[in-house]
């Protein structure tokens, strides 16, 4: 396996959720033992480097990279987390050097290099916002459940099919109460529900932190939702508790035979076996395993 898949995480609007959920999916995901480099392309407000107080940030920035002024893996950093950053950076003048179609050559070289590679991005339909949708293997669509948000998602939804790209599915974020996450309006967009993340106080606490919510308060409602998500888009199934610690010997995946479809979810035919959401919210107690 030299060759790593590039998620891109995507919304119609700003402040839904997509870095809080780059960044958390970006630390599940090293939880379960791959190598992963979350890129902050949010060429305006480039803002990853606070969320997770990289302290020692790589010599160079993604706007350097993108200017052709430094190498793709010299724009490199450590993030709180155990996965690799790539910051943008925040001058105004940064902006402004950044070209955008040097970013299939940043992609190439990182995937390359790591498992996974998220690429976290700015909200609205510009065109330097649409170039990762174009490149990444599947773009992970992230919204809030209100109608201004839904609208600007199947905008967007509808953007990465011109560009070319594969729409993964949906986040839902920020939901609180009895909220569901499939109901009328999201279900309207037609993707598939990837997840649905709790309002969770302890996001803010996290960024207070500088530290991924789902090793910061790994037991707190949206960092559970946050690992379920990650998990899914590996494709596999979370472990069964995952104590504070390091999540080794925490329990294996589930040996969960596909059953995406029981859900309704018009399961995807890539990845064959991975148990229901329902079978793994309840701990396998629900939603059996019944692949054939
Ligand atoms: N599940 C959540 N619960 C509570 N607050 C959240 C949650 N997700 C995101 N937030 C807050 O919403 C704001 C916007 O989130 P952010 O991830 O930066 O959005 P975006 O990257 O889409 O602009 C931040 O202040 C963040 O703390
Ligand atoms: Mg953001």
């Amino acid at each position: 396996m030299s060759s790593g898949r590039v998620f891109a995480v995507a919304s119609g609007k700003g402040g839904v959720g997509k870095t809080t959920t780059a960044v958390n999916v970006a630390s599940v995901v090293a939880e379960a033992d791959r190598s992963v480099v979350l890129v902050d392309y949010d060429l305006g407000m480039a803002n990853v480097g606070q969320v997770l107080d990289v302290e020692d940030p790589a010599g160079a920035t993604l706007h350097d990279v993108l200017a052709g002024d430094a190498k793709p893996l010299d724009a490199v950093s450590a993030a709180p987390g155990d996965f690799d950053v790539v910051v943008g950076g925040t001058d105004i003048e940064d902006f402004g050097r950044a070209d955008p179609s040097k970013l299939r050559g940043m992609a190439d070289a990182l995937r390359s290099e790591y498992d996974v590679t998220i690429v976290d991005t700015g909200g609205g339909l510009s065109h330097d916002t649409t170039v990762p949708l174009g490149l990444a293997d599947e773009t992970v669509l992230v919204s809030t459940r209100q109608a201004a948000a839904l609208e600007n998602t199947a905008k967007t939804r509808d953007l990465v099919e011109r560009v070319g790209g594969t729409v993964r599915g949906l986040v839902v974020t920020r939901v609180s109460g009895s909220d569901v996450a499939d109901d009328d309006e999201v279900a309207a967009l037609d993707v598939d529900v990837l997840g649905s993340i709790p309002e969770d106080g302890r996001v803010a606490d996290s960024e207070r932190a500088g530290e991924p919510l789902v090793s910061f308060a790994p037991e707190s409602p949206a960092a559970v939702a946050y690992r379920e998500l990650g998990y899914e888009l590996l494709g596999e199934s979370p472990p069964l508790s995952f104590k504070d610690g390091d999540g080794e010997g925490a329990g294996d995946a589930q040996p969960g035979a596909a059953m995406a479809e029981m859900m309704g979810e018009g399961g995807d035919a890539e990845e064959s076996s991975e148990p229901s959401l329902l079978s793994r919210v309840t701990g396998g107690l629900l939603g059996s395993n019944g692949k054939d």
